[in-house]
């Protein structure tokens, strides 16, 4: 199991300075969330622990190691969601496995079990394009959480789904979350989502992105969205975000 640490990270993309001086800690099995305006480097970070980036200064590390590669224990959910058009809700969701040598008999079951998990089952032999936004991105989180990583980084994971399938799978995540003791960092552009999901929100600036708070949302789940701490919350972090004046 692993404790993030993003140890005073500053990034530059030749003299585009993305990241300053950012620093943050994603304790084992804490549900984070980051927000930040679009361009602020949020993606970056997220690259930078799934170990497809590295820092201009500073240390990114997984329990006191630097990260320097990608690790099957760290899976990645792009913000588009990346499957292959060109196979099957099974051959996607088996392809990790089939990559760490699995036999096809493994594959097949733990595959059918996580469909199952997310509301998939039956649904093996569709392609991408013949199922719905939801189901698509249903799909890429069951190819993630097949691997059974440790850490789990999701990148706008429903940014582009409606309210109503947003909202069902913010709860299926929460449910696939609890008890397993999996770290996960959410990276959203909506507010709401951080507070209902997440144990610590990290608010980020404009770039170049620097932490400029960090919210612990102690509130029992699961949340009322229409509650008074919850409220608070979202007024808070828009002030943070510079989004209360008019
Ligand atoms: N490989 C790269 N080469 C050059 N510049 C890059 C690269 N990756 C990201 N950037 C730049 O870094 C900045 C931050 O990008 P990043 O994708 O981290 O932002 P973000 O906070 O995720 O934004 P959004 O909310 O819009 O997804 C952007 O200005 C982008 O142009
Ligand atoms: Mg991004």
């Amino acid at each position: 199991m692993q404790t993030i640490h993003i140890d005073n990270v500053s990034k530059r993309f030749g003299s585009l300075e993305v990241l300053k001086q950012t620093d943050f800690r994603i304790e084992q099995g804490e549900f984070a969330a980051i927000v930040g305006p679009s361009g602020c480097g949020k993606s970056t970070v997220l690259r930078m622990i799934a170990g497809l980036e590295t820092p201009s200064e500073g240390e990114v590390t997984a329990s006191g190691k630097p990260i320097q590669e990608p690790d099957p224990s760290r899976v990645l959910i792009f913000q588009e969601h990346a499957l292959y058009p060109w196979r099957t809700v099974e051959q996607n969701v088996s392809f990790g496995l089939e990559l760490a040598g699995m036999s096809k008999r493994e594959r097949k079951q733990k595959t059918d079990m996580m469909l199952e998990k997310v509301g998939l089952g039956g649904f093996q032999s569709y392609y991408p394009h013949q199922l719905s936004g939801g189901m698509r991105q249903r799909a890429s989180i069951a190819r993630a959480l097949v691997m059974d990583p440790e850490v789990l980084l999701l990148d706008e994971p429903f940014g582009a789904l409606d309210a109503i399938t947003k909202i069902t799978m913010q709860n299926e995540l929460l449910r696939l979350w609890e008890g397993t003791g999996k770290t996960v960092l959410l990276i959203t552009h909506d507010i709401d989502e951080a507070i209902y999901l997440a144990d610590t929100i990290y608010v980020m600036s404009p770039r170049p992105g620097q932490i400029v708070e960090t919210i612990r949302t102690a509130i029992p789940r699961p949340r009322n969205r229409n509650g008074a701490e919850f409220a608070e919350m979202r007024e808070r972090i828009m002030q943070h975000l510079d989004l209360t004046k008019h």
